[in-house]
Formats: structure tokens, sequence, C-alpha cells
């Protein structure tokens, strides 16, 4: 195995925050030892506190535990005012619009434009500390201001990714009975204006929680605005103070809510608290991508995603690093696009997901050449396993062979990255997460015992002890919190943290992460429960019954493959064509176009045990187009396997 690992470049580690696997193991020990002491440790270096806190960890009411308990702190004095004193003309965020429009904005420049936000949000619209706002936006710099003017009065954010459709969008307003809507106009992608604030007027129809939206206009296409209702930013903003303090808030105040996919049910609104999130959004920016004081740095991600939370603006800007933002469409006007950038901003730092680098892999293989890549120092992958050929062209064409890559193994639930190489220490391996960042107590267990799976076993991926920026709670369902992550395995009387993965413990014990063990499909490293997309296909007339399952897919890692049974059948493919199509119209409005169908097959019944469960397990293994190996004499109709199997293949 030794010759697979690729070392650290020692030019690189040598100025590294952690220097070599000693460095590293000193951390680990120090958390294992004095848990408390390695946290709190941080938690007094790193953050400004505005007056300090009482405890370090309260565990008495696990799997709800509270951080940094009596300490009170703002995320946006955190992420920008402290930079001041220092920075005040350095770069916070460089935008780079999708036609090659570029903006620098200053740590100052932030600083105001976060406050005539803030004011803005107080003064016209009642925005009061605790209250939710949506926030259905573009990659613009206005959506960064509006995060951080919501974190600086202390109203909590629910950001909705831009690509979820209308009723995605009512359903994520109403579950966190939102008072305010911050959008756009629309953006631009591949040059071309498209709209957003269309699809807000469609989720504001008929009763909502909604008083007010503010559109920030991007494009200038015409909108409708709605009296009373509807107020355009620019506008707003020309006579709103620069002067607006931050409020002070208590270490587990919410800063925001996200809503993501269980294998069940809705998408949960996933919370996230004020002092825990931002210290561990720092301290991974600081450890895994060892951004440095002059550093460039750019995370591809959408602000929809927590990938775009904690990695576009919370992480970057409370370590006061530059952090680019970026519009367009990283394959536009081709797939050279990124590498130019890197080019021509001096990129230090590079973040994507391995759906990205597969497709500027496979569409555009020799255009790292034609750039000039010296600036890069570290490469970094997230949110599905990455391939070993995406993850070498990654390492040898992009990163000539000297940048380490992080693959950063984490979850919306987790705030941020748990388990990830570091780049000046850890020796990497492709498609290997390899090793929990210190302080994450992060071990593979076995479902059924609890125990530690031994070496070239795989198990459940968990965290042992609550962490820092861990999720605090399921919106308005308490319930759910602790039934989704937390089973009856305990570790020394603690409540076990699930995260739904499968892993394998390697040698050294590395970690390589297997994939969702529950009904959670990865379309190119977006999760999508099952449950959803069958509730929308339920929706249409003619469908009796349905079971979705993910299928390995070239370029998304996963695709989404659709069993349906029909009610009346019309046995000609004119039709069942057109019975498609409608199905994915009304995907498309009830989620967006990111759960649209790969496959569908039409089935007269689907494979269930005589209780009525659904056997996914058979479904996935048809879907792959393997054969069925297991016993199938359990199911209620034993012969519906080969019927499907026969269709599937047929299709
Ligand atoms: C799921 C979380 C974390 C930000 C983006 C996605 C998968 C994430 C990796 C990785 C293999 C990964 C897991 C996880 N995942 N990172 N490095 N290797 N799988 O956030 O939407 O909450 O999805 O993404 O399955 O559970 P998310």
């Amino acid at each position: 195995m030794l010759q697979e690992l690729y070392q650290p470049n020692q030019d690189f580690a040598k100025d590294a925050r952690i220097k070599n696997m000693d460095e590293y193991h000193a951390l680990v020990k120090k958390a294992t030892d004095d848990y408390e002491g390695f946290w709190k440790a941080f938690a007094d270096e790193k953050i400004d506190w505005f007056k300090p806190y009482d405890k370090v960890l309260d565990e008495s009411n696990a799997p709800f535990v509270k951080w940094f308990d009596g300490g009170k702190l703002n995320v946006a004095h955190q992420c920008i005012d402290r930079h001041l004193e220092t920075q005040k003309n350095k770069a916070a965020i460089i935008f780079e619009g999708d036609r090659g429009d570029k903006q620098v904005i200053t740590y100052l420049d932030l600083y105001e434009e976060v406050n005539k936000f803030s004011n803005l949000l107080k003064e016209d619209f009642g925005v009061q500390k605790g209250d939710r706002v949506v926030i259905y936006m573009p990659m613009i710099p206005e959506a960064a201001y509006a995060m951080l003017a919501c974190a600086r009065i202390g109203a909590i954010h629910s950001i909705v990714f831009g690509g979820f459709s209308s009723e995605a969008l009512r359903d994520r307003i109403e579950d966190a009975e939102a008072k305010v809507v911050i959008t756009a106009d629309g953006a631009y992608r591949k040059t071309k204006p498209y709209m957003l604030k269309p699809v807000v007027d469609e989720a504001l129809t008929g009763e909502t929680p909604v008083e007010k939206v503010l559109v920030v206009e991007r494009n200038h296409e015409e909108v409708t605005w709605v009296e009373g209702r509807d107020y355009s930013y620019n506008e707003l903003i020309k006579n709103k103070s620069a002067q607006c303090d931050a409020e002070p808030m208590e270490s587990e105040d919410p800063l925001f809510l996200l809503y993501t996919s269980g294998s069940t049910g809705k998408p949960k609104g996933v919370q996230h608290n004020t002092a825990g999130y931002i210290l561990w959004a720092q301290m991974t920016m600081e450890w895994v991508f060892d951004v440095k004081q002059n550093d460039t740095y750019w995370c591809t991600a959408d602000i929809g995603w927590i990938t775009g939370h904690t990695y576009i603006v919370y992480g970057p800007l409370a370590m006061g690093a530059t952090t680019i933002m970026f519009e367009g469409v990283i394959t536009f006007p081709d797939a050279g696009r990124p590498w130019k950038m890197v080019e021509e901003h001096k990129i230090n730092q590079f973040y994507t997901a391995p759906t990205a680098i597969r497709v500027l892999h496979k569409t555009g293989e020799d255009e790292p050449a034609k750039y000039d890549l010296s600036s890069l120092k570290v490469l970094g992958t997230v949110g599905e396993p990455i391939d070993p050929p995406a993850w070498k062209w990654y390492y040898e064409e992009v990163g000539q062979s000297k940048c380490a890559i992080v693959d950063t193994y984490w979850q919306t639930e987790t705030g941020g990255h748990i388990v990830s190489p570091l780049p000046g220490a850890t020796p990497i391996k492709p498609a290997c997460a390899t090793l929990p960042l210190p302080g994450i107590m992060a071990e593979i267990l076995d479902p059924e015992t609890g125990e530690k799976v031994g070496e070239g076993e795989s198990g459940y991926m968990c965290v042992t002890r609550p962490w820092p920026s861990q999720i605090r709670g399921v919106w308005g369902d308490d319930e759910r919190f602790k039934k989704s992550y937390f089973g009856d395995v305990t570790k020394e009387g603690r409540p076990v943290y699930f995260t739904g993965d499968g892993a394998i413990y390697g040698e050294n014990g590395y970690i390589t992460i297997t994939g969702r063990t529950d009904d959670v499909i990865n379309v190119s490293g977006h999760r999508m429960g099952t449950a959803e997309v069958e509730a929308a296909i339920k929706k249409h007339d003619n469908v009796a019954a349905v079971a979705v399952v993910g299928k390995p897919h070239e370029l998304k890692g996963e695709g989404i493959f659709a069993y349906i049974v029909l009610k009346s059948v019309k046995d000609d493919v004119a039709n069942e064509l057109e019975t498609m199509k409608e199905i994915n119209a009304i995907i498309k409005t009830e989620i967006g176009n990111i759960a649209l169908c790969d496959d569908m097959v039409f089935v007269p019944d689907l494979p269930k045990t005589r209780s009525g469960k659904i056997m996914r397990r058979i479904l996935r293994a048809l879907a792959k187009g393997e054969k069925i190996t297991q016993d199938t004499s359990t199911l209620e109709d034993p012969t519906i396997v080969g019927q499907i199997e026969a269709l599937v293949n047929a299709s």
C-alpha cells in the first residue's frame, strides 16, 4: 500500500499550519486526553467574544448539547469587523460574473454593505432577532451581504438553492414560517438572463407567512411588483446608514437553517447555531486549505448548499481570507474557464465537487495545460466519492503533481469537514478521505453491535462525541432530530451520531467513504431523498405506485431511476413516452430540474415482502444491470423480479 500513497510536498509542508503527522497526532492526543480543554484553547484563541462563555460543553440533555454556553459573540463581527484594524483594504470577496465582469469587495466595503443591508432589514422590513429570512438568490455579492446582514442583526437565514422550484421554495418558506424573502430579478447563465423572481411570486400565491420581498435588480429584466409586498433593494439601499451595531448573540442562538433531504418525508431544516459553527468553519479553513494572508481561495459551490455557506462565505471571511464568488458555469464558454480564472486571479486553493472534476476531465482533458496554474497549492473535493481516474487527472494535470488533494468528507449536518487529509501532513491516496480531523471522534462502527470495525472491514460512519459545529436540531421537530441521527447505540453513555454513510476502515486507520446506506441519492453531489421524488411522481393521475433508486452515472455519480406502476396501461410506446414527459414535468414543478429522472421503467408491480415493504435492494441491483442472486422467496410475488428484469433490459 505504501507506494500508493502520495507524500505531502515538503516545500509546502514547511510553512503549513500542521506540518507533519507528528503534529497531527499530537493534536489528536490532546483532544483525546482533554476534550474540553482542546476546544477551549481554540475557542479562546479564534473567537472575538463580546462576553466570555461559562462552560465549554454541556451534555446534560444529549443529544441536545450546548457549546460555549453563556458566551456572547456575533458572526458578522467575527467575519468582518474584527479584521478592519489590520486589513480593511484587503479583498474580502472577488466576484466574477457570468459574462466575465469583475468586482473587488474589500473588508471595508463589505462592512459598509452589510451594515446598510442590516439597517434596511430592520428599518424597512421590521426584521428582528430570531425572525426567519429566506434567501433565494443567484451567486452575486448581495447574497453574501444578505447572509451576513441576517447574522449581524440576529435573524435566522434559510437559503434555498436557486435551482429549486416554486413548490420546493413554498414548502421551505412555510416550514420555517419566514417573514421575508430576499431574491433577485434573476441573473445570467451562459451570458443569457434567467429569472428567479417569478418563482418567488408563484411560491407566495395563496396563504403565506411572508410579508415582504426584497428584490436585488441584477439583470434588470422585467418582473412583476406586488404593491406593498415587493421592494427594490437597489432603491432602498441608497439612503441607508453604513453604521449598524452587531447584535450580541448567545453562543447557542440559531445562525441559520438549511433544508436537506433525508430518507423519509419532506426535507428537514438543519439548524446550525452561532459559536460552535463559526469556530469550526474557521478552524477547518485554516487546517484543511491552509490559506495564507496573501492567498486567493476559490470554492465553486453555490451558496444554496452547505459548502457555499461554510466554505465560500463564513469560513474564509472568519479567517480573513480572500474568497472568490463566481456567478457563471465552470464549463462555459469552454472547459478551460476555471483554469483561466486560476491564471487570472492567481488562485491558490481550488475546491470543487467530483461531478465537476469528471465533466472538466471528460470535456477538457487538455485544458489545464493551456494555462499557468503554478499559483495552485491545495486542491479540494467534496460531495461524493471521487473515482480514481478523475482524482489522478486532478492531481497530475491540474495540481501538476505538487498540490495536495484534500478529499473532504462531511455533510450539511456536520457544519464543516470531519474527515479529511491535511495538505502539509497527511500522505494521500486516490479517492480516500483519510483520517478524522483532530477533535472529531469519527469512527466506523458495526451497525448491529456498535463496536468499532476491524482493519479491512466496513461499517457505518459515526461520530462518538459531540463537536462544536454539529447540527443542533431539525427546525420544529425534536423527535425527527433524535430519530434521524441518533439510534440506540451509545458509547460511554453518549448517544452516537450516525452520518448515514458507509465506510471502510483501511490500513493506518484510513477511511474510505463508500456512500449512503439509506434511501438518499447523491446526484452530482446534491442530496435527493427517494421519498421526495416518489411523492412528486405520485402526483401524476395515472401513477399507482412508484419506487425510486440511485443508479451509477458516469458524470453525475448517481442518476435517478424510477420504477413506476401505472393505473391504466395503454400498451403503446408513444403513450409511454408522453407519460414519462408528463412525470418529469411534474418533478420539475414540485422539486426542480436537479431531481429529473434519468430512467423510468413502467412495471406491472414492485417487489414487495408479504408485509408490504418494497425491496429496494433488488431494485437497485436491477437498475445496475446486476443478476439477482439473493433469496426472493420471501416476496409476495417472486415472479415479479424476472418480469422487472426483462423490462429493464428492454428499456
Ligand atoms: C453527503 C452529504 C458536504 C458538502 C456537500 C454535500 C456525501 C460528502 C464526501 C466525500 C464521499 C461524500 C456523503 C454525505 N459526501 N463528501 N468527500 N466522499 N462522499 O453535503 O448535501 O449534506 O451531502 O455527501 O454521502 O453524507 P450534503
